[in-house]
């Protein structure tokens, strides 16, 4: 699984013919037999690959704000927000409710565009794309598991967790298999043909994540993915991100309301009346 996981990785870097090679198994499938100072020197090469990768910058927001107007009135919720985050790192965001922190990960995860400043995401601002690419953009690059999660009723876990790879379907991918080994992953392979309605809210949860990884998204954005759930499944649902997070190389933003997730992640932002500020 492991290694299925770190295909996300490998489809990063079409540039290196080595890794269309990789089955989706992830094992190595050379064409031919190759030497062993060939395979030492690949090895190398690739976890050269993968430190810059991790050194690169994934995210750039800047000097980003939010209003909404209502009627005559105009809400100002974002202000002048700017950060940086490598492809490797992982946040934590905290704040009163109605601070903005959902309004936040709107903007970043492409679904609101900002009233002003810029959101860049692997060197693309997507609020300059036209609307069918920006979906398409969102839809690889994006995964999102919602505040209320947002799972489709008549719809089982498996199909819920296979949605994402529909819309834009890569062409000899087999979704299902990921959507499968994602569930096995969450805990649920005994509940792939359940609508989401028989199931707990925990259960729900880890269906929604597994979901948001569906298409191995290069930034994770998570509101309050532990929301509602009790310690030992809160627990499961924020080791699961950490490990997904390292494996896949994702950049992982969490919205939290729990102090115990907020002190799990190094880096931890506050945000008070539309104001991001970094906690020491
Ligand atoms: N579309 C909108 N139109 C008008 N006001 C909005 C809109 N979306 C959000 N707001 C307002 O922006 C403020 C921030 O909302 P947001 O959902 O980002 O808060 P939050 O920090 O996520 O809160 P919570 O912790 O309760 O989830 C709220 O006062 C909300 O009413
Ligand atoms: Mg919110």
């Amino acid at each position: 699984m492991r290694c299925l996981l770190a295909r996300g990785g490998a489809k990063r870097n079409p540039g290196l013919g080595i890794q269309r090679s990789v089955s989706l198994q992830g094992q190595y499938v050379p064409k031919k037999p190759i030497s062993r100072s060939l395979r030492v020197r690949l090895s190398g090469l690739a976890s050269l690959v993968k430190v810059l990768e991790c050194l690169a910058v994934g995210l750039s927001v800047s000097h980003l704000s939010k209003h909404f107007e209502m009627g005559s009135h105009r809400v100002e919720v974002l202000r002048n927000i700017s950060m940086e985050m490598k492809r490797s790192e992982s946040v934590a965001v905290t704040g009163p409710s109605g601070s903005g922190k959902s309004t936040l990960l709107h903007c970043l995860g492409t679904l609101t565009p900002p009233s002003s400043g810029t959101v860049q995401i692997e060197d693309e601002n997507p609020f300059l794309l036209p609307e069918p690419k920006l979906a398409k953009f969102r839809n690889r690059v994006v995964g999102f598991v919602f505040q209320d999660h947002h799972l489709l009723p008549q719809y089982s876990v498996l199909e819920n967790t296979l949605m994402p790879a529909l819309a834009f379907p890569t062409p000899g991918l087999d979704v299902e298999q990921r959507a499968r080994e994602l569930l096995h992953r969450v805990g649920l392979s005994h509940r792939l043909d359940y609508r989401p309605g028989l199931l707990s809210g925990g259960e729900r949860q880890r269906v929604a994540v597994a979901r948001a990884l569906m298409n191995s998204p290069r930034l994770l954005l998570c509101d309050e993915p532990t929301g509602n759930l009790d310690l030992s499944n809160a627990e499961m649902v924020a080791d699961l991100l950490f490990e997904l997070h390292e494996e896949e190389l994702t950049i992982l933003i969490v919205v939290t309301h729990s102090q115990a997730l907020a002190d799990r992640f190094a880096r931890r932002y506050e945000i008070r009346e539309g104001r991001l500020s970094r906690e020491a």
